[in-house]
């Protein structure tokens, strides 16, 4: 088995870096649908939902930062180009979105498609013995489970 400098499977290494290039994909989408509710949304609850969905992509922000820096760690190259996220990304775009409902939906969506992937990545990087990336997965699925959670509650629906 050869490994790198980090003591890793070099062959696994390399696989784990493809997989957190398709989240990092994800994830920019994800904080690009942010930027959007954040700059469209309307009505009643503009006070309240203008800064949590800030809040929000201030977070996706640090987390695409360290995703990026994890596929370096790896050995890999993190992609870095729109063209690039758009082509490899599954979480559904949402574009002028006004409506509170359909701006939290969104959110629900983009973490479930987040968390499909960070799930099987968790898996990958256990096999590996990648505790590094291992332990990121995990503290991002715990974290976006909970904001799966608040999300459903607000729309008072079931989780
Ligand atoms: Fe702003």
């Amino acid at each position: 088995m050869k490994t790198n400098s980090i003591g890793l499977n070099a062959e696994k290494s390399q696989e784990l870096s493809t997989d957190l290039n398709s989240l990092l994909a994800n994830f920019q989408t994800y904080y690009q649908n942010l930027r959007g509710i954040h700059w469209n949304i309307k009505g009643k609850r503009f006070f309240e939902l203008h800064p949590k969905f800030e809040e929000l992509y201030n977070d996706a922000n640090i987390k695409v930062d360290e995703i990026a820096e994890r596929i370096l760690t790896l050995g890999g190259v993190p992609q870095h180009t729109f063209k690039d996220y758009s082509d490899n990304s599954q979480v559904p775009v949402g574009k002028n979105i006004t409506k509170d409902d359909e701006a939290i939906r969104l959110i629900v969506d983009s973490l479930s498609v987040l968390l499909q992937i960070e799930r099987g990545i968790l898996e990958a990087s256990d096999e590996a013995s990648d505790e590094g990336t291992n332990s990121m997965m995990s503290d991002f699925i715990t974290e976006q489970e909970k904001t799966v959670w608040m999300m459903k509650a607000w729309l008072a629906e079931e989780i």
